[in-house]
């Protein structure tokens, strides 16, 4: 049945964001696991060389998209980490998968990892927000920088409030468009 909504419930994507990591960033990664930069190790030490973000509109759409990637013949995934289900001590959240990938060339295709995550437009508003202020920087543990951590803490409690409230409106319309078929 076709309704007004049908442009909601459809696509669970907002958009799509990837990127591939730079060699600088190759070798300062490999530098700090310890290893050399060679090509294999680039291979068998780094599951992130390839990124890819998938943003969604509703906290169910991310596990619709979790499922249909998975589900997917030619992705293996080998590892997940559900930060949504299971919230950094920081508040980040969003759903990590760790997939591989064949990727073709003129010689052949190889498989390759990537890695995906999946969140929210909110979810990602504050991971971004976040990641600009703070992420991997050391800025020791004074009073001031606790008083930013509760306040970054407390900004993603109100966003996870903000979703749910986004989820249920949504429910209650596909429950509203059943009840009065047009
Ligand atoms: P690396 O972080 O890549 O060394 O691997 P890991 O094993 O710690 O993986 P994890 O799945 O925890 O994080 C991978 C990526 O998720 C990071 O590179 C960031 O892009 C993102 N991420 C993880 N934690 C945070 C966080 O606290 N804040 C933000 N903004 N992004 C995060
Ligand atoms: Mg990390």
């Amino acid at each position: 049945m076709m309704n007004s909504l049908s442009s909601t419930t459809g696509n669970p994507i907002s958009s799509i964001k990837s990127r591939i990591k730079t060699p600088l960033s190759i070798y300062n990664k490999l530098q700090r696991l310890g290893y050399d930069f060679t090509e294999q190790n680039i291979k068998e030490q780094l599951n992130d060389v390839a990124g890819i973000r998938v943003i969604c509109s509703f906290i169910d759409d991310i596990y619709i998209m979790a499922k249909l990637l998975s589900d997917q013949d030619d992705i293996t995934v080998l590892r997940i980490k559900d930060y949504i289900q299971n919230p950094k001590d920081n508040g980040y959240r969003s759903y990590h998968m760790i997939v591989e990938i064949p990727v073709f060339f003129a010689e052949g295709k190889t498989p390759m990892r990537a890695e995906i995550q999946i969140r929210t437009i909110a979810m990602d508003f504050w991971a971004s927000l976040e990641h600009q202020l703070r992420y991997k920087k050391d800025l020791g543990s004074n009073e001031q920088y606790k008083l930013i951590s509760r306040e970054l803490y407390d900004c993603a409690c109100t966003i996870t409030a903000v979703d749910k409230q986004m989820q249920n409106i949504k429910n209650l319309f596909e429950e509203y468009s059943e009840l009065t078929p047009r």
